[in-house]
């Protein structure tokens, strides 16, 4: 017995170590670094501090490295040190980053992210928003009102603001601000785009009833609350290279009574009904839907459950 799972256990390696086609991309192996935010920029832009962080994965011979959650705009990113990609001055960084992937043999990946009402919160090692004067001009320190889908805050403590309900003109800039965040992506040679649309952030918060309580077609029935993600999803296949994989990480449930479900998760990806395929990701020249554990929704906290980040951001050392 003990032979046959070691037999297994080879077969298993020699596959994770064999390469992974992707429309016009082959990955030299199926490793995957998944996104992780760094809370180390400045004005979105990347620096030193990101080009070793990834790239140190490469030279481990991972075969995908994707770049953390990347505000597609300025009021996007979940704290004043996230990566953005809302204007062009902020491509040459990451593309000297895409290049030292590339260099070492790995893909590189960007995931393309909007917070919602989960934006503006505090950097994760700092006592809440306690930069000094000194240090707000250092770290480039900015705070701002959230948008959401509705006006529900995202949970009653420290760290979270009431944001504004996005009408319809918003949400066009926004599925704009990610067709544009996907050509810059483009321009800075990344491989596989990413869209966040899990973990309780913007496009999961129209998804979900918990946070979505619009009476528009943005809201209400479950299609409704689908359009945005499809939308979104269309406009940045649209705007990225044909041959170039796009994936969108969502969260599989919310975690709590009335939210998201694993169903709404299936006719989302488009499995469920011919109907429903119609207007799935899937039609919309998706590559690789990537559903993960439950949104950090206020619901799913308060029941006990992990939440997706936690512990580890607020391990980190205060550089
Ligand atoms: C420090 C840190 C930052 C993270 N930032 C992001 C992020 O930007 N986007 C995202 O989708 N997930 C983020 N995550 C979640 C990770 O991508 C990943 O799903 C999680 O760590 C579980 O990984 P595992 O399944 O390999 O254990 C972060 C996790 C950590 C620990």
């Amino acid at each position: 017995m003990q032979g046959c799972a070691l037999l297994q256990q080879q077969n298993l390696m020699s596959q994770l170590f064999s390469p992974f086609p992707l429309r016009g991309l082959t990955l030299r192996n199926r490793t995957v670094v998944a996104p992780m935010c760094q809370y180390s920029a400045r004005h979105g832009v990347a620096n030193d501090w990101h080009l070793v962080h990834l790239g140190r994965f490469a030279i481990g011979g991972f075969g995908l490295v994707i770049l953390e959650a990347t505000g597609v705009t300025p009021e996007g990113r979940i704290s004043y040190g996230d990566l953005g990609l809302w204007t062009d001055e902020q491509i040459p960084p990451l593309r000297r980053i895409v290049d030292f992937l590339h260099q070492e043999g790995a893909a590189a990946g960007i995931q393309l992210a909007h917070a919602g009402r989960k934006a503006s919160t505090p950097i994760p090692w700092r006592n809440g928003f306690d930069e000094t004067e000194a240090e707000k001009a250092e770290v480039a320190f900015e705070a701002w009102t959230p948008v959401a889908p509705s006006a529900l805050i995202h949970a009653d403590k420290p760290g979270f603001t009431a944001p504004t309900a996005l009408d319809e003109a918003g949400i066009s800039a926004l599925i704009a601000a990610f067709a544009d965040a996907a050509r810059r992506a483009e321009a800075a040679g990344f491989d596989v785009v990413e869209i966040h649309a899990a973990h309780g952030y913007l496009l999961n918060q129209f998804l979900s009833p918990l946070a979505n309580v619009r009476t528009d077609r943005y809201g209400g029935s479950r299609e409704n609350r689908m359009r945005l993600v499809l939308e979104v999803t269309e406009a940045v296949r649209a705007a990225w290279p044909a041959d170039k994989p796009l994936f969108v990480r969502i969260s599989a449930v919310d975690g709590s009574d009335g939210g998201w479900t694993l169903e709404d998760s299936i006719v989302l990806a488009g499995s469920s009904s011919p109907a429903a395929s119609m207007r799935s990701t899937a039609r919309r020249g998706l590559r690789w839907l990537r559903p993960e554990g439950r949104a950090a929704l206020p619901g799913a906290a308060r029941q006990g459950r992990p939440q997706q980040r936690g512990a580890d951001h607020r391990r980190r050392p205060h550089r």
